[in-house]
C-alpha cells in the first residue's frame, strides 16, 4: 500500500443507504439501524478512488455509446439495459464518496463534502432521469430518448462544474 493511503472504515451499507440517510458531516458513520446487522468493511483510499474512477469511465462509455446508437438511427430499445445500469450507478454514487476519500489521483473537489446536500441532490436527479431514460428506451420512442439523454447529460455537467476538478482547464489556464 502506498504511504499516503489512509485506512478508512465504511459500512458496507453506506454505499446503499447514504443517498437518503447521510447528512453533512456524518458520511463515514454507518447508519445506526444498519450497524446492528451490517458488518463494517475496511478499504484503502487508493482502492476506493480507483474503483469509483473506473466506474465513472465505464458509465461514460455506456453513455457515449448511447449517443452513437441514437445518432445513427439505431433501435433505442436495446439501450434500456445500459440506461438501467446508469441509474444503478447514480444511486450508488454518494456512497462512493465517504469523508476523507481523497488522494493524488482523485478529481473530487472538497465541495463534495462541504456542499454535500447539493452533491446528493444532483446525484438523485441523475438517478431519476436515468431511470426515465430506461423506461423511454423500453418504449422504443427514439425522439423522446434523445430529449431525455440530453437531460441526463445536463446532470453530468452541472455536477462536474461544482464538484470535479478539471485538470485540462488548469493546464490551459497556465499557458
Ligand atoms: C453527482 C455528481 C456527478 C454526476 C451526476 C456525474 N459525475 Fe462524473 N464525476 C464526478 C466527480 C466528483 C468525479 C471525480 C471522481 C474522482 O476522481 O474521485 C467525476 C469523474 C468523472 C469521470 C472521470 C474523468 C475525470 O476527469 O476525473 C468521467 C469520465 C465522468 N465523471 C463522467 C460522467 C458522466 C458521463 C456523467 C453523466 C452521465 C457523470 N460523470 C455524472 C461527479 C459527477
Amino acid at each position: 500500500m502506498k504511504p499516503q493511503s489512509l485506512i478508512l472504515i465504511l459500512s458496507a451499507s453506506l454505499a446503499l443507504t447514504s443517498a437518503v440517510s447521510a447528512k453533512h458531516g456524518d458520511i463515514a458513520q454507518p447508519a445506526p439501524q444498519a450497524a446492528a446487522h451490517q458488518p463494517a468493511v475496511e478499504m484503502s483510499v487508493d482502492d476506493l478512488v480507483a474503483g469509483r474512477r473506473a466506474g465513472y469511465w465505464m458509465s461514460a462509455g455506456l453513455f457515449g455509446g448511447m449517443f452513437g446508437v441514437m445518432n445513427s438511427g439505431g433501435d433505442v430499445k436495446g439501450l434500456a439495459f445500459s440506461a438501467r445500469a446508469l441509474a444503478g450507478w447514480a444511486k450508488a454514487l454518494p456512497g462512493m464518496f465517504p469523508e476523507g476519500s481523497v488522494n493524488e489521483e482523485t478529481n473530487a473537489l472538497p465541495t463534495v463534502w462541504s456542499e454535500r446536500e447539493e452533491f446528493e441532490r444532483i446525484a438523485g436527479l441523475y438517478a431519476k432521469r436515468a431511470t426515465s431514460l430506461a423506461d423511454i428506451a423500453a418504449s422504443g420512442d427514439a425522439d423522446a430518448f434523445k430529449a431525455q439523454w440530453a437531460l441526463v447529460r445536463e446532470t453530468c455537467s452541472s455536477c462536474h462544474d461544482t464538484f470535479r476538478r478539471d485538470r485540462k482547464k488548469e493546464v490551459q489556464a497556465q499557458n
